[in-house]
């Protein structure tokens, strides 16, 4: 830091794609404001990329450019390093890097911090440095900062999360005009949302990156991804979302987040589910993100805005560099520490021992004996049914009849077996659509 007039946080971008450049342009723009409020400017001194040439449309000073990371974080005149190149792999050797040479760091890398949180905060600690990465998740809506700061006198009970834009705009065009699952997919990519390859958010693991991220901060212990059960929206049916608003339902791709006390296990999951109409995630739509979370002493807590795009995602990484900005010009480093282990559970709940509601659409013959047999493996499961739906067809339809239930709160492991006793009896035509049914989080 340049202390001798008004002092000065000179930033290392490595990366400059689209974030990094909303980066360089919005700290232009919004100097004298933020100068105004933190008491410091922050200002870029060096860039890093592959692309040295190419004009962003952001004003860049000679000398700032290099192709080479390294050269960066190694610079005597880099203050804060801000980390947009993604991924695994260089990421991590330049920000481990960068902490050798005592900067602190800000990254927008959610598989990184996903993968390798513990090692990089532990290289953190150990050079003294602040590593932030709100814009991880969530894009630009401030969510760690609440669950680190804001909620720091609550044991959270639970956080149920819409953290994938492109998702929530697919699932928004497939309930809001019929579409059906590739017609919405290509409608995203039109429109820019969705990636070139989607699959990392239709496939959810966008989704489970940025739920380890708030379950690990929420529990206080780093919840390994592998463990974490991760479905997409991939198989999703414009006739299972059909029927989900005929039933009062939104389907939503849903981070699951919640614990009992603690001492017991931690439910991290990321699936499709149904919403009930009247829940206030349900009305997210199109490719805004929201988390909704309870806490044991405020209640209920909402966050919600843009959760992607170079905008929003800028908002964040600024604001991770004032909090930077701020423990430098007081010499407060680590004030808010990145991670900190701070409670006892026993893991994660494994998929077969969650319990919830259940929608199961079959498609079956329409003869006598059908209905009962299916009904039968249900109760020798012990699943109980809450209602069921059979539209009238014509008596001995080839195609069939379509059966739908609404179980009440069931053991996974229950309905998966219930669902391969079914679809291997001769009249069931085809396999199950099943969808877990959320309406247990409406928080205390
Ligand atoms: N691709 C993500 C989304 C944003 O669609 O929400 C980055 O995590």
């Amino acid at each position: 830091m340049d202390g001798s007039k008004k002092p000065v946080v000179r930033v290392g971008l490595l990366g400059f794609g689209t974030i990094g450049t909303g980066v360089v342009g919005h700290l232009i723009g919004q100097r004298q404001l933020i100068a105004d409020r933190l008491g410091c400017s922050i200002e870029i001194a060096r860039i890093a990329d592959l692309d040295i040439e190419r004009d962003r449309g952001v004003k860049v000073e000679p000398g700032w450019m290099t192709r080479d990371a390294f050269e960066v974080v190694r610079d005597p005149n880099v203050d804060v390093v801000v980390e947009l190149i993604g991924g695994t792999g260089i990421a991590k050797a330049v920000i481990l890097e960068a902490f050798r040479n005592g900067k602190p760091v800000v990254t927008a890398n959610k598989a990184l911090i996903c993968e390798h949180g513990p090692e990089l905060f532990e290289a953190a600690r150990a050079a003294g440095q602040d590593f932030y990465f709100e814009a991880s998740v969530g894009g630009g809506i401030p969510i760690i900062k609440d669950l680190r700061e804001g909620l720091v006198g609550n044991q959270i009970q639970s956080v149920y999360g819409i953290l994938n834009g492109t998702c929530n705009y697919i699932l928004t065009r497939m309930a809001e005009a019929g579409l059906d699952f590739d017609q919405a997919l290509a409608e995203a990519s039109q429109k820019g949302y969705a990636e070139a390859d989607p699959s990392l958010d239709i496939d959810g693991i966008d989704t489970m990156h940025k739920a380890v991220i708030l379950a690990s901060l929420a529990y206080g212990f780093w919840v390994d991804y592998q463990e974490v059960y991760t479905e997409g929206i991939r198989s999703l049916q414009a006739i299972d979302i059909a029927c989900a608003q005929e039933l009062g339902y939104e389907v939503k791709l849903l981070a699951v987040i919640r614990a009992g006390s603690t001492g017991g296990p931690v439910e991290v999951r990321v699936h499709p589910a149904m919403l009930p109409k009247d829940h206030i995630l349900a009305s997210v739509r199109g490719v805004y993100n929201a988390a909704f979370t309870t806490g044991d002493v405020v209640g209920q807590h909402l966050a919600f805005g843009r959760g992607a795009g170079m905008d929003a995602t800028t908002s964040s990484v600024i604001a991770d560099l004032a909090d930077i900005s701020l423990n430098m010009l007081h010499q407060c480093p680590r004030r808010v520490a990145d991670f900190r282990k701070h409670a006892n559970y026993s893991g994660l709940l494994p998929i077969e021992d969650v319990e919830t509601r259940y929608y199961i659409r079959l498609s079956v013959a329409d003869q006598p004996g059908v209905l009962a047999r299916i009904a039968a493996i249900f109760g020798d499961l012990r699943i109980s049914i809450a209602s069921m739906i059979q539209h009238e067809s014509e008596h001995g339809s080839a195609e069939g009849v379509t059966l739908i239930f609404l179980t009440h709160r069931a053991r996974e492991a229950s309905i998966r077996e219930a669902v391969r006793q079914v679809e291997s009896l001769p009249t069931t035509l085809g396999p199950a659509s099943v969808l877990r049914v959320e309406e247990d989080c409406q928080g205390g």
